[in-house]
């Protein structure tokens, strides 16, 4: 395959960015859209030129830590897929290729398509955690879930934090990201005990990083590499509402959560 490459270079955060075209020939169809940059990287290596900074860590769709934008679309044109699943043979020989970072003020770029998504980390570290004792795995049946129940949890720890929904959003909004997290411990009893502060600290994070609110365009569900639904907001504004009636702090030394 012979491909055009129109890509965002921005050497660090503080300087300007612009796209750059890059002539990308004797590209296989049975490569990954990451191997296709490493190629392209390779061969800007050998010219003495700066190669294209990308995110990627594990290439099997379950980090989280690739993303870019290509042709408009995070993550690129295909459904429930991460950049790094994508292969060359969903691109048509000879296109033009677009690909950019996401774009939102709360995911400065770093350099080129590396952006910092340390704000998902903080909404995560707001209340992305249970205080039960953990130690070491407990028998099966000791806490009785419903199935309906740990479907669910499971469906929403299927995000992998990648951000495509906020760089789909028109808001750049973080709701699907923070109800993922929250409601995959929120459906569980182990994540009862925190279940009203982890909303209201997870939200009031979201909204102290910037992140734009929802208004219910379901961009990030179509983004998303997850397939996570649009419903988890329902949910977490459900569980917003709630624990902002009855929440009342845990006092010093003891006390519960309203
Ligand atoms: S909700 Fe989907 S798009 Fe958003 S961070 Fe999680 S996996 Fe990525
Ligand atoms: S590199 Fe891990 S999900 Fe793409």
């Amino acid at each position: 395959m012979r491909l055009t490459l129109h890509v965002w270079r921005q050497p660090a955060a503080a300087a300007e960015g612009r796209f750059v075209t890059y002539d990308a020939p004797e590209i296989s169809p049975d490569m990954s859209f990451l191997e296709m940059l490493d190629v392209v990287n390779e061969r800007l290596i050998l010219k003495g030129e700066d190669p294209i900074a990308f995110d990627h860590d594990c290439r099997e769709g379950i980090c989280g830590t690739c993303g870019m934008v290509i042709n408009g679309a995070p993550h690129g044109p295909r459904r429930a897929t991460t950049a790094c699943q994508l292969h060359m043979r969903s691109i048509k020989e000879g296109d033009t290729i677009t690909i950019e970072p996401w774009r939102a003020s709360a995911f400065p770029v770093v350099k080129d398509l590396v952006v910092n998504r340390g704000g998902f980390d903080r909404i995560i570290a707001a209340g992305g955690f249970i205080s039960a004792p953990t130690g070491s795995a407990p028998d099966g049946n000791a806490i009785p879930v419903p199935k309906a129940d740990a479907d669910l949890a499971m469906d929403a720890a299927a995000c992998i934090g990648c951000g495509a929904c906020v760089a789909a959003c028109p808001n750049a909004s973080a709701m699907l990201f923070t109800a993922a997290k929250v409601s995959h411990l929120g459906l569980l009893p182990q994540g009862q005990p925190e279940r009203e502060s982890r909303v209201l600290a997870m939200v009031a994070q979201m909204d102290a990083e910037g992140f734009g609110t929802c208004t219910n365009h379901y961009e990030c569900e179509a983004a998303c590499p997850k397939s996570i639904s649009v419903e988890f907001i329902a949910r977490m504004n459900r569980d917003y509402l709630k624990a902002s009636l009855a929440h009342r702090p845990r006092a010093a030394g003891g006390g519960g959560t309203g």
